[in-house]
């Protein structure tokens, strides 16, 4: 594998590549780094590689004519090449991209600097742009050097053991199990046993399982490349039980007020499937209680005999799963009223979340909310209209509005249910 740099600043290599297992790749011949000064593929005296941004703004930007040069200059006609613009604007790189692009013979990295490199380049010579993460380097060396380093760990020979980069964290939607060396006891905290008992099955499953375990409470996110066994899955649902969500929160289903489709204030009826549905994924998704809002006394009595039949009735005997959901339902007749039961539980007013379908004037993204919910310091409640949607003053009153659900097209119009069952997904999924 052959690594072209195209920097502006080759000193910069000076030292990464001369320590570890990247030395010892290119002394054997595995990998081969060379780094190319982009200024000596500038025509004029000054040997100029930036410019003034057409259109105005601050900063300068790479000019196209000596890049274009260098990229023509290095790259191989007869191997199978790979041009990479680094940019924070490019796709996240990951251990699965630098797994693919081990295959090339010949990768090419275009290192930008100031406000980045002419578009034109992107268009006529970039094969993939590639960004480390969600935030802005000064220069794309830095990004250069994670791409070569990673790259070659997986080209056979570069690592002592040809295995080992499969074992790493990430590979197989797994982290890494904890790793141990002498002494064997270090300040007051021994080695796990199994690991000096020469036991290689028993060292391998124990390694598996906290595999397994860091995943889930470091990274839960990477469990869905995980490829599991029903034991190793109903591990994971232990786990869960004994470590249970972080955060504090209530669902209300809002009978009033609400809308009509001529946008008045109305209550409106019951629907049993909401009451079932969201009670359900309220319960799959952690949450502390589901509040139904309603004002009419019928209207309770009603729902009070649904529940009872499902929590205590014949239901609960049919279906004791539908009773652990059914159970977390509370019946209101006011959002006061909620907020009020809420706040004796967690000795504290929780903040509202208001959700609607029509866009507001102030609306918190699900990732920033997230943050907020799980970070545990407050109890939220989060508010579900019925009809044609909560009435204004409550959406004003709310201390946070949620964004629409937007999927990939531009119809919205979901179900209280089915909007409800997507929010928990966002905002409360590990
Ligand atoms: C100051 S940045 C330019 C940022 C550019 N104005 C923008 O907002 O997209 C200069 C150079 O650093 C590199 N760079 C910055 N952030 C990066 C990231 N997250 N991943 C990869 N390269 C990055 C790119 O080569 C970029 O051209």
């Amino acid at each position: 594998m052959r690594f072209d740099i195209l920097t502006i600043f080759p000193r910069f290599f000076d030292s990464p590549f001369s320590y570890g297992v990247i030395k010892k790749a290119q002394e054997k011949g595995i990998i081969q780094i060379n780094i190319h000064d982009i200024r000596e593929f500038a025509e004029d005296k000054h040997k100029t590689v930036d410019d003034k941004p057409y259109g105005g703004g601050s900063g300068m930007v790479m000019k196209p004519e000596p890049l274009g040069k260098a990229i023509e200059s290095v790259r191989l006609s007869n191997a199978r090449s790979l041009v990479i613009l680094t940019t924070p604007q490019g796709e996240r790189f990951s251990d699965t991209i630098a797994n693919q692009f081990s295959n090339y013979e010949q990768i090419i990295i275009v290192c930008g600097r100031y406000e980045g490199v002419d578009e034109r380049i992107r268009e006529l010579y970039v094969d993939r742009e590639i960004s480390i993460g969600d935030y802005v380097l000064s220069g794309g060396e830095y990004a250069a050097c994670v791409i070569v380093d990673t790259v070659s760990r997986f080209i056979p020979g570069v690592l002592g053991n040809e295995a080992s980069p499969y074992h790493d964290s990430f590979r197989e939607g797994l982290l890494e199990y904890p790793q141990y060396t002498r002494p064997e006891s270090f300040k007051g905290k021994r080695v796990p046993s199994v690991l000096l008992s020469g036991n290689h099955k028993e060292i391998e499953e124990w390694r598996r399982k906290e595999s397994i375990k860091r995943t889930f409470l470091k990274r839960p996110d990477l469990l869905d490349r995980a490829n599991l066994t029903i034991e190793e899955i109903r591990f994971i649902q232990e786990l869960k039980k004994q470590n249970p969500p972080p955060f504090r929160v209530y669902v209300a289903l809002v009978h009033y007020p609400v809308y009509n489709k001529q946008f008045k204030i109305i209550s409106t009826a019951f629907t049993n499937l909401d009451i079932h549905d969201i009670a359900r994924a309220g319960r799959t998704y952690g949450i502390r209680g589901f509040f139904l809002v309603h004002p009419v006394l019928e209207q309770r009595e009603l729902a009070k005999q649904v529940l009872w039949h499902w929590t205590e009735g014949p239901g609960a005997l049919f279906n004791p799963t539908r009773k652990e959901a059914l159970k977390l339902v509370k019946l209101t007749t006011s959002l006061d009223e909620a907020l009020y039961e809420i706040t004796k539980t967690e000795g504290q007013r929780p903040r509202v979340v208001a959700t609607d379908a029509r866009p507001q004037k102030k609306m918190v993204g699900y990732q920033e909310l997230k943050e907020k919910i799980f970070s545990g310091n407050e109890p939220y409640l989060i508010l579900f209209g019925t009809g044609w949607g909560l009435a204004k003053h409550v959406i004003e009153n709310a201390d946070y509005v949620l964004k629409p659900v937007e999927g990939p097209t531009d119809y919205n119009h979901l179900s209280v249910r089915g909007a409800a069952a997507i929010i928990l997904d966002r905002l409360l999924s590990r």
